[in-house]
């Protein structure tokens, strides 16, 4: 009994005498996947997963735990490993995926994960720092660079901290301070089903450090992007209500959640160009254009053109392309109704349209900065997505979020964007 694989098969088979869920050995299996990498986990343990698996019944409440446990342990070894398979997402509890539709627990839900996260990202940077925690060896940043991550890491926690009540004292002077207060704070009230959670959401492929933040950063973009969703959701049901005012206002609470979000480019930003390149030689095959949550977001504003439908664009998140050609409403469609049905006045199609242009110019501004971030880390390298990487992202950032909206929206604020609807539509 000396290797963590060794242990991870005895508490594995231990507990297939028992088999209740709540006392499946997760400590012992993370640890060996941890130890090696997801890429590299030997066969004998996700050949005993996977006859894990075969006895745990499916839909049942009690073991829907397990159950996304192994679906995430066990992709790579059934040859599905994709995006969000990697991310562990099903697991997460993403804003909306409990069903309700309301945005204020949306907003909630995102608060509550963000600050999950990015807590979790200080833990990891300055427990190895400090020498505390021995994981994931290769190419570790040195300290400058742990300082800036660290200081990224906090700018996006920040307000998700204020939203949720959390007082930690932060001091400007010393921001390392801060982050270790901040990250105990956090963890130290996070309920053992978050922790636990955290624990199964992070099964990097590689021991190169700087992929457990890449994780973290991807899984809280998901987060914004699902929660934008939510509220996405609910203009459109304001709009075809004929309600303006709390579609503008949905719309606007969009464009905020997304600016808000800024800070984890930054954090992305202090990814060592070669530890990316070193890792993603393990992620083939998952990519973020097969992320579920931003291309909802994306057609939830408008029908998306049919060349972009049938491209690997939407080719690669099957259930929305099929939502999309169901007939999904889009903001795009429930405007056109209400000014058709004459429900909007003039004031309010302004003020409509101006929350469009924002939350427009927003989403443009989030493109160009993923553009620019894709451009120094994979330079002329193929995406993991197989499409051309770089050209594919370029081509992406000018495709309109409504119609009418304007391509050339990169980098404006809400205050100075062309109202977007405005331009095309006019009351019938
Ligand atoms: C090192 C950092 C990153 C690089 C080099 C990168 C690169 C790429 C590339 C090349 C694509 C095109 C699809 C493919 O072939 O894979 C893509 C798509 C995408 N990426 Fe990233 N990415 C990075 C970080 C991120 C982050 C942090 C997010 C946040 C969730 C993200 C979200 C997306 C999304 C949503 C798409 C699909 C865009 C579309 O289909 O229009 N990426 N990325």
């Amino acid at each position: 009994m000396n290797s963590l694989l060794d242990i991870a098969r005895f508490e594995l088979a231990a507990w297939r005498a028992d088999r209740h869920p709540d006392a499946f050995p997760y400590d012992a299996v993370v640890a060996a996947f941890r130890a090696v990498g997801k890429h590299f986990v030997a066969a004998e343990l996700l050949a005993d997963l996977d006859a894990v698996r075969r006895d745990v019944p499916r839909g049942c409440p009690a073991h829907r735990r397990l159950a996304g446990f192994l679906d995430t342990t066990l992709d790579k070894f059934d040859g599905r490993y994709d995006n969000p398979s990697y991310l562990a997402l099903e697991q997460l509890g993403l804003p909306g995926a409990d069903g309700c539709p309301a945005p204020g627990h949306a907003a909630h839900r995102r608060d509550r994960l963000i600050a999950l996260l990015m807590a979790d990202v200080l833990r990891f940077e300055l427990e190895t720092a400090d020498g505390g925690l021995d994981l994931m060896p290769e190419l570790r940043p040195d300290a400058r660079l742990t300082g800036k991550r660290c200081r990224h890491a906090l700018r996006a926690i920040l307000p998700a901290l204020e939203c949720l009540g959390i007082d930690v004292d932060a001091d400007p002077d010393d921001p390392m301070g801060t982050a270790h207060r901040v990250y105990r704070a956090v963890l130290a009230g996070a309920t053992p089903d978050e922790r636990r959670t955290l624990q199964l959401t992070a099964l990097p492929v590689s021991l190169v450090h700087d992929e457990y933040m890449f994780i973290r950063a991807l899984q809280s973009y998901e987060t914004v992007f699902a929660q934008i969703g939510v509220q996405l959701t609910a203009a459109i049901a304001a709009l075809t209500r004929g309600q303006a005012a709390p579609a503008t206002a949905a719309l606007g609470a969009a464009e905020a959640a997304l600016r808000e979000a800024s800070p984890l480019w930054s954090l992305v930003a202090t990814m060592q160009p070669d530890a990316f390149l070193r890792f993603r030689e393990y992620t083939d095959g998952a990519s973020a254009i097969q992320s579920r949550s931003y291309k909802r977001l994306e057609s939830l504003c408008r029908r998306p053109d049919a060349e972009r439908l049938d491209s690997p664009a939407y080719r690669s998140v099957p259930e929305i392309r099929e939502r999309v050609i169901a007939g999904r409403p889009t903001i795009d469609e429930a405007l056109r109704g209400a000014i058709a049905a004459g429900r909007l006045s003039p004031d309010e199609h302004t003020a409509l349209s101006a929350a469009m242009a924002g939350f427009e110019a927003a989403i443009a501004k989030w493109r160009k900065t993923h553009h620019s971030i894709a451009v120094r880390m994979l330079g002329e390298r193929r995406g993991t997505g197989d499409t051309e990487g770089v050209a594919y992202l370029e081509q992406a950032r000018g495709i309109p979020l409504f119609s009418g909206g304007c391509p050339f929206a990169h980098g404006a604020r809400s205050a100075d964007a062309a109202p977007a609807g405005a331009l095309q539509l006019t009351p019938a």
